[in-house]
């Protein structure tokens, strides 16, 4: 049995908002991570997962029960962060922590001084008055302080600082190892790509790709950046790019241009291993400043489906 299993789930708000058709499944011990850009459904399908909302069409199990219909079936080992925090008002952070112990009959629990010392939170004030990155982590030890068998996260490290990022991703890690389900929308690619064991790609409230975090990390396809003496050059380089037999925009990716840095005169091509020797091919043409290979990241292969005219910066 699959822990959380969306079936042709849709949410439809109506002029082409929601979400349409979605399929996830997530299976015990994994780590899925749900990425898209603002607005493409992500929190719809988190409220779902959670049983706030009620599907329009599918289905939405979580350990096998109708999340809408039978929450309560599953909502003692289910820990969750929502994508936009509101606390309750006039509660310092110590007494909503009580408050969401109590509420699963946990008292004294050793876990949360751990937490609040992992994360570095003084929970001693007033949530009204706490920063954004403060109540970013006073969800996170409320999510995790009763050792929840699945976590689902919805942009658990937005508001949090860089180092506090990295705490955090080392925690996934760790609760990971420990056997932990865990749903996780971010907009953080290393978050991501650090994490999790399959991703989806949401556009528009449709999945447009789900893969194998592996996948990135063995990718044939490789980056490099060129960076070329002046504007004219990067130009005339694009242009003949474009032209290429090989230059394929829009299918394999196989030769393209990922991105076109106009103020650095630089270009970010994005190859297949076979086609190295027709990029430096073209790439004799012009003196260039710097060429160098760069890792090709989620964010490279992210991009792919994100392509607009605007990133050939107006040379296509
Ligand atoms: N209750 C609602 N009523 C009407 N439209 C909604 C409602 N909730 C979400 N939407 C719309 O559905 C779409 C998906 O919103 P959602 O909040 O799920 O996106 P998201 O991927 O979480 O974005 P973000 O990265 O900004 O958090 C948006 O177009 C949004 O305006
Ligand atoms: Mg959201």
């Amino acid at each position: 049995m699959n822990v959380i299993e969306l079936q042709n789930l849709t949410k439809d708000y109506g002029h082409g908002r929601g979400i349409f058709d979605v399929n996830i499944n997530v299976e015990k011990g994994q780590v899925y991570g749900f990425l898209g850009p603002n607005g493409a459904g992500k929190s719809t399908a988190i409220r779902h997962i959670m049983g706030f909302s009620k599907p329009d069409k599918g289905s939405v199990r979580v350990y096998g029960y109708d999340s809408f219909k039978d929450y309560d079936k599953f909502f003692d080992k289910v820990g969750y962060i929502p994508g936009e925090i509101a606390l309750p008002e006039g509660l310092t952070g110590t007494e909503f922590i009580k408050m969401m112990g109590d509420l699963r009959h946990s008292k004294d629990n050793p876990k949360v001084k751990e937490l609040l010392d992992l994360f570095e939170l003084d929970p001693r004030f007033e949530t009204k008055r706490m920063s954004l990155g403060d109540k970013r982590k006073l969800a996170i030890i409320v999510a995790f302080m009763n050792d929840p068998e699945l976590l689902v996260l919805d942009e658990p490290t937005s508001g949090l600082d860089p180092v506090m990022q990295e705490v955090f991703i080392d925690y996934i890690h760790k609760e990971k190892e420990r056997g932990k389900t865990i749903f996780l929308s971010s907009h953080i690619f290393k978050e991501i790509e650090d994490t999790c064991d399959l991703i989806s790609i949401i556009k528009d409230g449709k999945i447009i790709t789900t893969f194998n975090g592996d996948k990135i990390k063995h990718s044939k396809n490789k980056s490099y950046k060129c960076k070329f003496t002046s504007p004219e050059d990067m130009q005339s380089f694009l242009g003949k790019m474009k032209k290429h037999p090989l230059y394929s925009r829009a299918q394999n990716k196989e030769f393209y241009i990922s991105k076109v840095e106009n103020k650095k005169n630089q270009v970010i091509v994005n190859i297949v291993d076979n086609n190295i020797n027709a990029l430096v091919q073209l790439l004799t043409e012009y003196k260039l400043i710097a060429f160098k290979q760069v890792e090709f990241t989620l964010e490279d292969y992210f991009m792919q489906f994100y392509i607009e005219d605007k990133h050939y910066g107006g040379a296509l």
